[in-house]
């Protein structure tokens, strides 16, 4: 028990001293009494009795009349200092905080989300306490103050900061699997900092995507570093594929916007094989339609500097670019806008003709300079657009748009990861259906971590591109543990062969 001065952590432990320390009293003396007259009225000593009294009025009047009221005061004590605890001061400062498995929100007057409680020191503050699924309790212990929360019920509780600093809370109502990760913290600020904290309205620089995963706590159950947790981990999703549950079944879908809306908004309906259903559903009601695509978009690392409001195909409408230019690759006056991603052009630059590959810099050229690099067999006609024209954000969105056609349309030409490790007899000791014999099998290859021998030590290590690499042209360096030294170095075939194996085995 640490000395806090703060009012509800001193209401609470006035009465416990109070209550413990008359027990305790009364306890010492009845034993101290009981002792002294067995050992004075021991039967060596006296081994008749001797005393003739048969009742005594003032004696049976001190004991009753005294423990009755040493109890009523004990009652009279802790019911003003409950009493206490459940009248909120006025002018406290009202926080909401939401409890779901197994993270803590908390929502301010203005709106702004944590799921840290920051609070000014001094001033006493109200939590207006909810959950959307299960029973939990939120216990603040330096503040002794626990309070369950109900799902569809309001429950409440305050306190007051009396010094700055951090103080834990944690979820005192076991609530599942990941109760014990149930904790956070309040964080007392000076009210000079916290008049600082209060103005930065979002926290510098995040993205949006990151700042509502954060303020949701999805983090308590998803990694955002590939760690394994109670909910499959949110690292590297682009590109990637997921087996799920489906209606009984399990297929195969490719992660994209649509699926990350689908898996917040009706979690149940596809449930990642290897989990749980276990996971609430975020209605629009707490999450929005725009922040929901926001999270899509952080989470498939589209977050640029593309504003999430811009609308690439109206810029490129309104500018007129379509009148020219085609995007389905159609021939036009100006050259085709469709699938520019990895390719590159034939320009004629201060009378040269050199090639030059497709990238943003070059569409932010194009369109600001367009006659500086004119593609070879056009004729120079196109205006430039200033950023008076098209803003900064807005080239962004249309470079972004224009570089993304590929994504979904092109297929990747060159050596294919999946035929290469066939002829080159990697199955002949690698499984792919996550059996081990020989060798560690390919099965989740891109999401695990492998445990390796090196100079004698052991080190776990996550299974990335640099880790595969390794693994094929210096297969004994790291050796996986429990399996021998014996697969001969891939020296042998190109840097774009190793790439596309690299990449197939990733989305193992
Ligand atoms: Cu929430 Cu235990």
């Amino acid at each position: 028990m640490n000395g806090l001065s703060n009012p509800t952590a001193q209401a609470v432990d006035n009465v416990l001293i109070y209550i413990f320390g008359s027990s305790l009293l009364l306890l010492f003396g009845i034993t101290v009494t009981t002792v002294y007259f067995v050992i004075k009225y021991r039967r060596s000593k006296c081994p008749e009795p001797t005393s003739e009294c048969h009742g005594n009025w003032l004696l049976e009047i001190i004991w009753t009349v005294l423990p009755t009221l040493i109890v009523l005061t004990m009652f009279w004590y802790g019911w003003t200092n409950y009493i206490g605890l459940t009248r909120v001061p006025e002018g406290a400062m009202e926080i909401k905080g939401t409890a779901r498995m197994w993270s803590w929100m908390f929502e301010y007057p203005n709106g702004r989300r944590t799921n840290k409680i920051y609070v000014p020191v001094g001033t006493p503050v109200q939590m207006k306490l909810n959950s959307v699924d299960v029973l939990h309790s939120f216990f603040i212990p330096a503040f002794r103050i626990k309070k369950d929360t109900v799902p569809g019920m309001e429950t409440y509780v305050w306190f007051e900061a009396t010094e700055a600093g951090n103080y834990d809370v944690f979820c005192a109502e076991y609530c599942g699997v990941g109760h014990a990760d149930m904790m956070t913290q309040v964080v007392a600020l000076t009210p000079e900092d916290y008049a600082v904290w209060e103005r930065e309205q979002e926290p510098a620089g995040d993205p949006r995507g990151l700042v509502v995963i954060n303020e949701q706590g999805c983090t308590g159950c998803h990694s955002l570093d590939g760690s394994d947790g109670i909910g499959p981990s949110l690292f590297e999703l682009a590109g990637k594929t997921r087996q799920v549950v489906k209606d009984g079944q399990t297929i195969e879908i490719p992660i994209d916007a649509d699926y990350l809306i689908r898996a917040l908004r009706e979690p149940d309906a596809e449930i990642v094989a290897g989990y749980e259903g276990m996971m609430p559903p975020y209605d629009d009601s707490i999450i929005s339609d725009a922040d929901a695509q926001a999270v899509a978009d952080y989470l498939l690392g589209k977050t640029g500097a593309a504003a999430p409001q811009i609308n690439a195909d109206q810029v490129l409408e309104e500018n007129g670019c379509t009148g020219c230019h085609s995007l389905d690759g159609s021939d036009g006056i100006a050259p085709s806008l469709f699938e520019l991603a990895g390719k590159t052009r034939q320009v004629e630059k201060d009378g040269q003709t050199l090639e030059i590959p497709i990238d943003a810099a070059y569409l932010r050229r194009a369109v600001r300079e367009p006659n500086s690099e004119l593609v070879a067999g056009y004729a120079p006609m196109m205006p430039a657009y200033d950023s008076d024209t098209i803003s900064d954000a807005q080239l962004q969105a249309v470079i972004n748009k224009l570089l993304d056609i590929k994504t979904e349309t092109a297929a990747a030409p060159g050596p294919d990861g999946a035929e290469l490790v066939e002829m080159n007899g990697c199955l002949g000791c690698h499984s792919t259906d996550g059996s081990a014999d020989i060798a560690p099998s390919f099965k989740g290859l891109g999401s695990r971590e492998v445990t390796i021998e090196r100079n004698g030590e052991e080190l776990t290590l996550k299974v990335d591109a640099d880790y595969l690499r390794r693994a094929l042209l210096e297969p004994n360096a790291d050796l996986v543990k429990d399996y021998s030294p014996m697969m001969p170095a891939a020296d042998y075939l190109s840097k774009e062969e190793i790439d596309a194996i690299i990449e197939y085995l990733q989305k193992q």
